[in-house]
């Protein structure tokens, strides 16, 4: 379990990624901080498209720019979404399902902790295995 102090930390840092969530056709903003097991925080948005399918979520943003960065080994993510104008507390939103995946591909659904921000001292945290118990991972590929 990471330590309340940093997990208030990492809500901070997905509410401030927010602020650069692209949704226009949505109108829903999102932002993630994902911390690596070293200490290293990586903050993502919501990125959309005209085009629809391209558009990537605030958690993939996060994962996408740790792992091209050399990053392997991750303990927690805080997303914080909710309407562009709606004011804090947001309610919770959960990863999507393809969101879960890629956490599937490089965390522990045991202890990976995915927190759901609705303010800087309001969050909830649960870990992957509860949003997606029985997920397919690299273990059932190949040996571990
Ligand atoms: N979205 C995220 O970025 N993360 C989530 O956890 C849920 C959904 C984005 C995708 C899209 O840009 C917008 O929110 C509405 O679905």
């Amino acid at each position: 379990m990471i330590t309340r102090e940093k997990a208030g930390e990492l809500a901070g840092k997905a509410l401030e990624a927010r602020r650069y969530s692209y949704h226009p056709y949505s109108g829903f903003a999102v932002g993630a901080a994902l911390l690596t097991r070293e200490g290293e925080i990586y903050t993502g948005c919501n990125i959309e498209n005209a085009a629809f399918t391209p558009t990537n979520c605030a958690e993939r943003t996060a994962f996408f720019k740790a792992v091209s960065e050399g990053e392997r080994d991750f303990t927690a993510i805080a997303v914080a979404g909710g309407a562009e104008d709606a004011a804090l507390p947001l309610e919770d939103c959960p990863p999507c399902g393809v969101c879960l995946q890629v956490m599937m591909e490089f965390c522990d659904p045991a202890s990976f902790e995915v927190i759901l921000v609705r303010s800087e001292d309001d969050y909830n945290s649960l870990t992957l295995a509860e949003l997606l118990p029985k997920g397919f991972g690299p273990g059932n590929v190949r040996e571990e």
